[in-house]
């Protein structure tokens, strides 16, 4: 049996390419003492892994040239000498862009299968979730009657941040990339408003229409002239969560902003506040318990893209890095 991984093959100059990826062939390996053998199943792709392929120092290494792509992935314990789990249990870790992975069961969850479709782990009910969770209400701590607006709005995160706005009682305001999607926000997620920025000239001027009692809260996935805009309709202590700044990732030469920016946090008193997901790890079990809870009462709802296949999880990378995607971008590796 042989292992097939995406190793990368060059540092991305710019938006990545095909040959920044390769895709080979080795002999899998058994789970020693205190560890477990993986097979995946769905394998995550996410903006973050653009950030991982650069060699700057950030929150995390990077990736190193010939290194299996990290990234998470659901999979089956198919061999265990680790206490903690048993053959056949589905669990959830940091598993890498390949077909099977040894890990000696940290940082890895068990996930129950009967709950909800074992991909929501790298969704809804995982990395990307509680990115919405605590962004958004720790953060931003919207209060009822506020309004929300959230950028990159159609995607895994955005897409909850939205929903879990109109269920704090908040206007809900999305910004997204396609018509498609943004009929998706409003029809089907319950989004108060949305846009298309791609055939929206004038940001500005939209959002003044979309939000005429200013913006409250501004969770920020995508950085950017987008970002500019809001900023100049922040009301008086509003509160920014700065989450991504996807709009930056595949940029060659850093943009720069309008100082306007911080003359509105001046004088609206506003918090512009960034943030990374696991600062709030202890406090996942219970986001995980309220959002398992909301799915099942129907106030959540989620949507996937599904590539197939490990040798298209470049191909799916690039597609997510391009808006491609609505909802959360998984690539199937195997069946369960
Ligand atoms: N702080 C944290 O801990 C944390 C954790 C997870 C994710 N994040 C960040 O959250 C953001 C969303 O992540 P995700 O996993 O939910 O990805 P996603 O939104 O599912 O996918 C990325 C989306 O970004 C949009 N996009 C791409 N280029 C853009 C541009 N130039 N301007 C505006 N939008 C652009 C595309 O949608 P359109 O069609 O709308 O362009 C694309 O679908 C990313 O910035 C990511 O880095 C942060």
């Amino acid at each position: 049996m042989t292992n097939k991984q995406i190793v990368l093959a060059a540092r991305p100059l710019g938006f990545p390419k095909d040959s920044d990826f390769k895709l080979i062939e080795s002999p899998i390996t058994n789970a020693g003492n205190g560890e477990i053998l993986v097979q995946s199943i769905f394998v995550s792709v996410d903006p973050y892994m653009r950030g991982r392929m650069n060699d700057v120092k950030s929150y995390a290494a990077p990736v190193a040239i010939g290194g299996v792509m990290g990234g998470g992935a659901v999979g089956k314990v198919i061999q265990s000498n680790n206490a903690a789990f048993n053959e056949g249990d589905i669990v959830e870790g940091m598993f890498g862009w390949q077909e099977y992975a040894v890990s000696n069961g940290q940082g890895v969850r068990r996930i129950d299968p009967s709950l909800a479709p074992i991909s929501t782990a790298l969704g809804i009910l995982g990395m990307p979730g509680l990115t919405a969770y605590f962004g958004l209400l720790e953060i931003g701590k919207p209060q009822s009657g506020e309004t929300v607006v959230v950028s990159g709005a159609a995607g895994a995160v955005g897409s909850i941040v939205g929903q879990i706005a109109k269920i704090k009682g908040c206007r809900a305001v999305g910004i997204a990339g396609a018509d498609d999607k943004v009929a998706y926000l409003t029809g089907e997620l319950g989004f108060d408003a949305a846009f298309n920025y791609k055939t929206v000239d004038d940001y500005h001027a939209k959002l003044k229409e979309l939000c005429p009692r200013g913006i409250d809260v501004y969770f920020d996935n995508v950085g950017g002239a987008i970002t500019d805009a809001v900023f100049r309709l922040i009301n008086t202590k509003a509160r920014i969560s700065i989450c991504g700044q996807i709009s930056q990732y595949n940029l060659e030469n850093v943009e720069l902003a309008p100082r306007l920016i911080l003359t509105s946090l001046l004088v609206k008193q506003a918090r512009a506040e960034g943030f990374l997901v696991f600062q709030f790890a202890d406090r996942y079990p219970e986001a995980l318990v309220q959002m398992a809870q909301w799915l099942n009462e129907g106030k959540l709802k989620y949507a996937e893209d599904i590539e197939e296949g490990i040798e298209n999880t470049p191909r799916a990378f690039m597609a997510m890095l391009k808006g491609r995607n609505t909802g959360k971008q998984l690539v199937k590796v195997a069946d369960l």
